[in-house]
């Protein structure tokens, strides 16, 4: 276990017991941050954290909560559940974000035409989560392009991470979570930007099909 490399030392994934979210808490619980796996249920969340821990070394921290408890005791809060579930979950934990960031990684797939792009009304996931939370909330774009399927284990991730969202400051603490977690992230602009990178999903999950794989990435190339 490292020593998490900011100031923020708590972070809570409501709908931490699904792929994405267990695969970024091992991530970050071995990177020497103290997790919060949230969930509907308090069995759930206990099975995840027992699952995790028992493919973390020793002296990682991690535990489960329901989801309003994770939002309400987290420094920041990501929400990794299925679109078909955003609405309802960030309406039961608005009131515990205030002040705080949100990592959205909600891709807004709608099954089963989950190759096509498909946009909220809002323009993405993340512009309708900001909308729910309001301005007291920093809501961050980030890791949709990322496939589960790599996040469980150490092995180099090949896709880098677009990160947008309202406000530098935010953008920059969330680019140190992308590093803590081994992946290369870039600084993608506004929230407006989030529709792109969302978007994005849905063509790799069409590459997949196509090519028989799982895990399609993206990279930044011409840079540096
Ligand atoms: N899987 C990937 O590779 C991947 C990659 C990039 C982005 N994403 C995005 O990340 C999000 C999560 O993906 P996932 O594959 O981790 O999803 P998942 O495993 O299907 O679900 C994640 C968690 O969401 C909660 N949930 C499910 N249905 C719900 C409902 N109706 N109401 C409230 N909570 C519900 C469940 O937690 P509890 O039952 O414990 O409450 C579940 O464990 C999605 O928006 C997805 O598009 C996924």
């Amino acid at each position: 276990m490292e020593n998490a490399p900011t100031s923020l030392h708590t972070i809570g994934i409501i709908g931490g017991t699904g792929k994405e979210g267990k695969g970024l808490a091992y991530r970050w619980a071995k990177a020497g941050y103290k997790i919060m796996i949230g969930s509907r249920s308090i069995e759930k969340a206990t099975l995840a954290v027992h699952d995790l821990l028992s493919v973390l070394p020793l002296g990682c921290e991690i535990v489960g909560k329901i989801n309003s408890e994770v939002a309400q005791e987290s420094e920041m809060v990501v929400l990794t559940v299925p679109y078909s579930a955003h609405t309802e979950t960030l309406m039961s934990i608005k009131p515990y974000l205030q002040g705080k960031i949100l990592v959205d990684v909600t891709v807004p797939l709608v099954p089963p035409r989950v190759t096509r792009v498909q946009m909220p009304p809002a323009g993405s996931a993340a512009q309708e989560a900001q909308k729910i939370v309001g301005e007291e909330t920093q809501v961050v774009s980030a890791f949709q392009n990322i496939s589960y399927e790599h996040l469980l284990n150490d092995e180099p991730v090949n896709c880098d991470v677009l990160v947008c969202g309202s406000g530098k400051a935010a953008r920059s603490v969330v680019l140190e979570l992308v590093k803590a977690a081994g992946l290369v992230g870039w600084d993608a602009g506004p929230i407006e930007n989030s529709m792109v990178i969302e978007g994005l999903t849905s063509i790799l999950i069409g590459i997949n099909k196509q090519f028989g794989t799982v895990s399609a990435g993206i990279k930044i190339t011409g840079v540096g």
